[in-house]
């Protein structure tokens, strides 16, 4: 082979660069956060889970939960919102630069904007109309600022109030992202789902509450027990309706690793507040269409279960 030393030096190169792009980078960009200490709570984010819920991490992991569910939650980061905090000097120059960002508008309405800071000039433009609105305003003389509008599917759905970020997943090991959605993302499931006996049901059969659902059963995580004659049931035993019941005489009870798993979900959260992405006041909360949606406002940082 004559080209030999050339083509290991192609190769090499080809590994070396994709090591760089994929290991190396990611390392330098977030390899090195640490936990966030937050002074007025004591705390340090993200809070450690129970031993419970750690052991119950395993129980995902070996259930393979992570197969049909992600844990992050995405949102349309690109979009942001524009608004002009002041209008400058000269009006007439800054009424003729937002007629230009804003085409829709007619002289008084613009005038009207122009007069009246603040305002929504772009409520979710992509960057590079931001960019250019903000050029033409300033050079107007007019000020302006912009935000990311946390906006997307996801947070329509209820997942979150803010997408995910690297730091909320600093304690996990590994860390259970998951790549396809069977079911829902269950990153903040513990912010929407504190009941312990439903989390149950749903394991034991997720048909008892919603008819139809896909999601496999898990009733070797329960333990059926034989009551003898007279004995009260057990304060653990699961409550299933008449049609799920098991035959008189005989109860459901989970196990340990049901408890654990349970502890797990439970302890899912991750919508504590960060600069880089600080949820928006709720007049945002507005898909593309224009519709509003509701998006609950909950406590940030309650300690995990
Ligand atoms: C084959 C895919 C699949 C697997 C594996 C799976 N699920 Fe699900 N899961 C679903 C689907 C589909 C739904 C939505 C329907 C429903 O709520 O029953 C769901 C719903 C849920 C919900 C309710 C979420 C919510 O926001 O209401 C929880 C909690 C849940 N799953 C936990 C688990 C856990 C824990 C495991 C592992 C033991 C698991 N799932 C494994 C498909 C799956």
């Amino acid at each position: 082979m004559k080209h030999g030393p050339l083509l290991f030096l192609g190769v090499f190169a080809a590994f070396f660069a994709s090591w760089v792009a994929g290991v190396l980078a990611p390392h330098l960009q977030i390899g090195g956060q640490s936990l966030v200490q937050i002074d007025d709570l004591g705390i340090q984010y993200p809070l450690d889970r129970t031993g419970e819920a750690k052991q119950g991490a395993q129980v995902y992991r070996a259930q393979g939960c992570h197969y049909c569910h992600t844990q992050q939650v995405l949102q349309e980061p690109l979009l942001s919102r524009l608004t002009l905090t002041d209008a400058g000097t000269n009006i007439t120059d800054a009424v003729a630069a937002l007629r230009k960002v804003r085409r829709d508008l007619d002289a008084d309405a613009a005038t009207e904007l122009v007069r009246h800071p603040p305002q929504v000039i772009l409520a979710h433009a992509g960057a590079s109309a931001t960019d250019q609105a903000t050029r033409l305003l300033t050079n107007a003389g007019a000020r302006v600022e912009s935000t990311i509008a946390n906006l997307g599917p996801d947070l329509r759905r209820g997942w979150g109030t803010r997408r995910t970020v690297s730091r909320d997943y600093l304690r996990d090991q590994p860390v259970f992202l998951g790549q396809i959605r069977l079911g829902p993302d269950l990153a903040n499931l513990g912010a929407r789902q504190t009941n312990t006996t439903w989390l149950l049901r749903k394991l034991y059969n997720a048909r008892i509450d919603l008819p139809g659902s896909t999601m496999p059963r898990y009733p070797y995580l329960f333990t059926e027990r034989r009551l003898r004659p007279g004995q009260a049931p057990s304060p653990d035993a699961l409550a299933l309706p008449s049609e799920f019941a098991p035959p008189a005489g005989i109860e459901i009870i989970p196990t340990r690793e049901a408890r654990q798993l349970v502890a797990y979900l439970l302890s899912l959260r991750s919508d504590a507040l960060f600069y880089e992405v600080f949820p928006p006041p709720t007049d945002q909360c507005r898909d593309k269409t224009g519709r509003d949606h509701e998006r609950p406002v909950r406590p940030n940082l309650v300690p995990r279960p």
